[in-house]
């Protein structure tokens, strides 16, 4: 969802209950969230270009609620469909959200505490990694916070998008 022609692609993990039901990525809980960082970077969610690795809601037989981490194999038949979008829309940056994402993408597991925060690159394109804000939610940290804030900061400068002094001081 969002602007095709926008400069930021954010990939997420796979729609949950709550988009299953909307039709739409991050529209739950950790997509409220996630807006709510958009908005704090300056920008909306109709500028920027939201996706996920799978395209549908992992299976959860018997259980309209609750969601669970989609299988290599689910990542893998899916990931034509992303990488089609990608090429589509040629985003200068993409954020990944969390350790699936970024397994998704990159075809291996990451420790996402560790690679957060540092520039890597898919097929050409600067990608940040970040925590998910699913994760933000379960860990109420202001640490953490402060963690996915520096890495939209980086984010920003990537894009040459101007900063003010209000967002460069969010967590001082
Ligand atoms: N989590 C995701 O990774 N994607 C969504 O669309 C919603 C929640
Ligand atoms: N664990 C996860 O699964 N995702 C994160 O983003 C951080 C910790």
């Amino acid at each position: 969802v969002g602007d095709i022609h926008s400069p930021l692609m954010i990939v997420g993990e796979a729609p949950g209950a709550d988009e299953d039901v909307q039709g739409e990525p991050f529209v739950g809980p950790a997509g409220q969230l996630l807006t709510r960082i958009i908005k704090a970077m300056g920008f909306s969610r109709e500028t920027v270009y939201i996706a996920n690795v799978l395209k549908c809601r992992p299976d959860t037989p018997g259980q309209s609620y609750g969601n669970r981490k989609p299988t290599v194999d689910e990542m893998k038949t899916c990931l034509p469909y992303l990488l089609e979008q990608i090429n589509l829309i040629q985003p200068k940056v993409i954020v990944a959200l969390g350790a699936t994402a970024m397994e998704g993408l990159f075809g291996k597991p990451v420790p996402i505490s560790k690679i957060r925060g540092h520039w890597q690159t898919f097929n050409g394109t600067p990608a940040m990694p970040t925590y998910h804000p699913s994760y933000l939610l379960r860990n109420q940290a202001p640490t953490v916070k402060r963690e996915v804030w520096e890495d939209m900061l980086q984010v920003l400068e990537r894009l040459g998008a101007p900063i003010t002094e209000k967002q460069r001081n969010y967590f001082k």
